[in-house]
């Protein structure tokens, strides 16, 4: 219900404005957002670097609405490429298609994120295309197998959502062509015609499709906090495949003591480092997933 609400306001640019003034006066807002800008993200991303994490790139910002929006953040994400190979910055990037205009020209939006991974290319990183709502699912996966047909697996992968229903589908096509698939439970608020509602139904289902990435020759990217997922794929991993070819992954800013943990028992663990001014709606989901962080955020207004 709380939930429902919450990611609600993420499409309200009312509560985007609020939500943005709560969260700087709170502060919260630096536990999930690395920074407003590169040069503050950047001790960051060093510091996780430090301690044996890897680390993904979000620069953040979803559903432009125009197309020279679109193409600057489309330039923004080379001059990341640009600067990450210069710096010597280990880190590859995570990209929506809704901030490169998905919604408005799939076609452009396609080609903005073509010329993002020729320049990938050519400095050899990766960029992973996330999944947004189930609005984007279908339009994304099409501009996925046409970057994928021209780009091949080992320069681009896909995220896909455990509570959708035509997961299982996508995720056996994609995992027998060897793709790089992040795994996740989903964040967005989803109608009952195309996604699980119940969170138990979620979880067995996410154990499922885990499996089926690992007896595949897919690259399975495991993108969860929650300790019995965790623990299950540790077991399920330990005859299928070697450490080096998946990896556990994390949003930055939670359960930090256990991405350093995974990463010490010798697993790999890439750390997902969202940047920028347009904060709110990932902020929001954030807050959506778990109460207590909207119960911290209020209790700490009151004090004010
Ligand atoms: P679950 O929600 O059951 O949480 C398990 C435990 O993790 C909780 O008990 C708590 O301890 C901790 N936890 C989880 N969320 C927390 C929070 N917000 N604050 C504090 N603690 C929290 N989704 C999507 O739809 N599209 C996408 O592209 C992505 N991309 C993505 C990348 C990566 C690397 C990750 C880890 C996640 C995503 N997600 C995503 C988000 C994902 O769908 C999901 O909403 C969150 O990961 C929360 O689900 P869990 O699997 O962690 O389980």
């Amino acid at each position: 219900m709380l939930r429902n609400v919450l990611l609600r306001t993420a499409a309200s640019p009312f509560w985007i404005s609020q939500i943005e003034w709560w969260g700087r006066r709170s502060g919260l807002t630096r536990r999930f957002v690395a920074g407003e800008s590169f040069e503050e993200a950047l001790p960051v991303i060093r510091g996780l670097q430090d301690e044996g994490l890897l680390t993904t790139l979000d620069q953040l910002g979803e559903d432009t609405r125009d197309l020279s929006a679109a193409r600057r953040a489309a330039d923004k994400y080379i001059e990341l490429l640009r600067r990450l190979n210069v710096e010597s910055i280990p880190s590859t990037l995570s990209i929506k298609l809704s901030q490169l205009g998905l919604a408005i020209d799939p076609n452009f939006c396609r080609d903005l994120l073509g010329s993002i991974l020729a320049e990938a290319e050519k400095v050899d990183n990766f960029v992973t295309v996330d999944m947004e709502s189930s609005a984007y699912t279908e339009s994304t996966l099409e501009v996925y197998r046409w970057a994928l047909d021209r780009f091949g697996t080992a320069r681009v992968g896909i995220v896909l959502q455990a509570y959708l229903f035509r997961t299982e589908a996508d995720l056996r096509a994609l995992s027998a062509l060897g793709c790089h698939i992040r795994l996740c439970k989903g964040a967005y608020r989803e109608p009952r015609t195309v996604a699980f509602p119940r969170k138990s139904d979620v979880n067995r289902n996410y154990r499922k499709l885990v499996r089926v990435l690992f007896e595949s020759p897919a690259y399975p990217e495991v993108a969860t906090h929650d300790e019995r997922l965790i623990r299950y794929v540790q077991r399920l991993a330990r005859e299928r495949k070697p450490r080096d070819s998946w990896e556990f992954q994390m949003l930055f800013g939670i359960r930090r003591s256990r991405q350093r943990s995974l990463a010490r028992a010798g697993y790999r663990v890439r750390v997902y480092v969202p940047f920028g001014t347009q904060w709110a709606p990932y902020f929001t989901r954030r807050l959506a997933e778990r109460p207590a962080n909207l119960v911290f955020l209020l209790r700490h207004l009151g004090r004010r």
